[in-house]
């Protein structure tokens, strides 16, 4: 079967600087696999333009994989569902130390995949945060991004350093000049694409 890695950019700006990293990273899944003569493929799905609300609770993903809100999570669902993918990054900005609404609201939803026979677990899980500090909460927004990643049972992956991408978008130089944080985004592109190989193996 052929292996697909999904990228989510939960920024409320469209092609900013997380989409940024996350396009970075993305290619380097696809160079990682196709150096070592594997094919996965990409995609990127960027929450900013789509209207996603919150999780109301109403139960109705108990009764199969459906979302009872009509908005533009109902597009993603069989995107999700396509079990080609072996993992999912989430990049998002730090907001308040934690994760964009965007982030949450999207992450919150994914509990019908849960609700329907853990449809994430054994699937790559990894993380991207930006913030406009160097030090403004990203490490533990990729920390609570894990979290919510574990509790549908999928596997970790980092940057194989630390925890995953950690960009700064006021950068001196710019965030295109991050070259630190965009090195930690590459190296979990890299790592997703690695661990994904193996596991096919
Ligand atoms: C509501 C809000 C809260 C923010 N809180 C933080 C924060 O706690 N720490 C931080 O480093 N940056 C914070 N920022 C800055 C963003 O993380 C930063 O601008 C980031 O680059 C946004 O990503 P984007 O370029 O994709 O829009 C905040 C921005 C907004 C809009």
């Amino acid at each position: 079967m052929k292996m697909k890695i999904i990228g989510v950019s939960a920024s409320a700006r469209e092609k900013k600087s997380t989409y940024f990293l996350l396009e970075q990273c993305l290619a380097e899944v696809k160079r990682t696999a196709e150096e070592s003569g594997g094919d996965i493929g990409v995609e990127l799905i960027d929450l900013a333009p789509l209207s996603i609300k919150g999780c109301i609770s109403c139960g109705k993903c108990k009764k199969g994989v459906l979302c009872s809100q009509d908005d533009d999570y109902q597009k993603l669902i069989p995107k999700l569902a396509d079990p080609e993918v072996a993992g999912i990054i989430v990049a998002t900005p730090v907001y308040m130390g934690c994760m964009s609404s965007q982030a949450k609201a999207f992450i919150d939803r994914t509990v019908l995949f849960r609700r329907n026979g853990f449809m994430f677990k054994n699937k790559l899980g990894g993380v991207i945060t930006v913030g406009g500090s160097r030090n403004g909460g990203q490490e533990l927004t990729i920390q609570a991004v894990h979290a919510a990643m574990m509790i549908h049972d999928m596997i970790l992956v980092g940057d194989g350093d630390h925890f995953g991408g950690a960009a700064w978008a006021n950068h001196p130089d710019g965030y295109q000049g991050d070259t630190v944080g965009i090195a930690t985004a590459k190296n979990l592109g890299r790592r997703m694409s690695e661990v994904a190989l193996k596991m096919k193996a």
